[in-house]
């Protein structure tokens, strides 16, 4: 038997991304954000509210970062979506996070998070159905201890938190069971 929920936010599970800018005074924010996604190969799309101080930094320096937060730094990335740098200056400071500016474009990498995407502003859609934030990845830059020997990106060693939208839960992901592209074969 099916029964009809209440929600409509059913995609799960949802990234927890860091987006990081600097302020016009050169300091760092960063919030948290779980409705983004990539689009095409090379693009992010981020639905931000417009009134975040993030969104009037991403419009003024016209690049941001996107990193993907773990398990180790739950609390951190928590923090960083309950308060605001609009009410809160010293936001980044009373998170704890430490920043290094990008070797490629005007804006923070926070060290503490594995995997970092250095974005270039491209547009805000603001009808009433545009998804907010676009983007183009310029960079990835990632810690070394999350690679494998080829290089690649190991999600077991990333242990990255996703978000659960239907109870605001934080779930970490690593456990690898099938391959893309593959297990369907056998069906063809
Ligand atoms: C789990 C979680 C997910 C969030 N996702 C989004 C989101 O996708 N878009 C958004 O506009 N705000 C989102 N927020 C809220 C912002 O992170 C929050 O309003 C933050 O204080 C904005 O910071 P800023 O004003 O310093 O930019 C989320 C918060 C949490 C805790």
């Amino acid at each position: 038997m099916k029964k009809n929920i209440k929600t409509k936010t059913a995609i799960f599970p949802m990234p927890v991304l860091m987006i990081g800018t600097y302020n016009e005074d050169g300091s760092v924010d960063v919030m948290n954000a779980a409705w983004g996604m990539m689009l095409d190969m090379d693009k992010v799309v981020l639905n931000l509210t417009e009134t975040h101080k993030t969104v009037e930094n991403i419009k003024r320096e016209g690049y941001f970062t996107v990193a993907l937060a773990d398990l180790a730094h739950m609390k951190e990335a928590d923090y960083v979506g309950i308060v605001s740098a609009n009410n809160t200056p010293d936001k980044f400071e009373k998170s704890g996070l430490h920043a290094v500016k990008s070797e490629n474009i005007n804006a923070p990498i926070i060290e503490e998070f594995p995997l970092c995407m250095e974005c270039k502003f491209i547009e805000y859609q603001d009808s009433e159905t545009g998804c907010g934030v676009v983007a183009e990845v310029l960079n990835v830059s990632v810690d070394e201890d999350i690679l494998d020997d080829n290089d690649n990106v190991d999600p077991s060693r990333l242990r990255a938190l996703v978000y659960d939208p239907f109870n605001h839960g934080y779930y970490v992901v690593g456990e690898k069971v099938g391959n893309a592209f593959k297990e369907g074969s056998s069906l063809k």
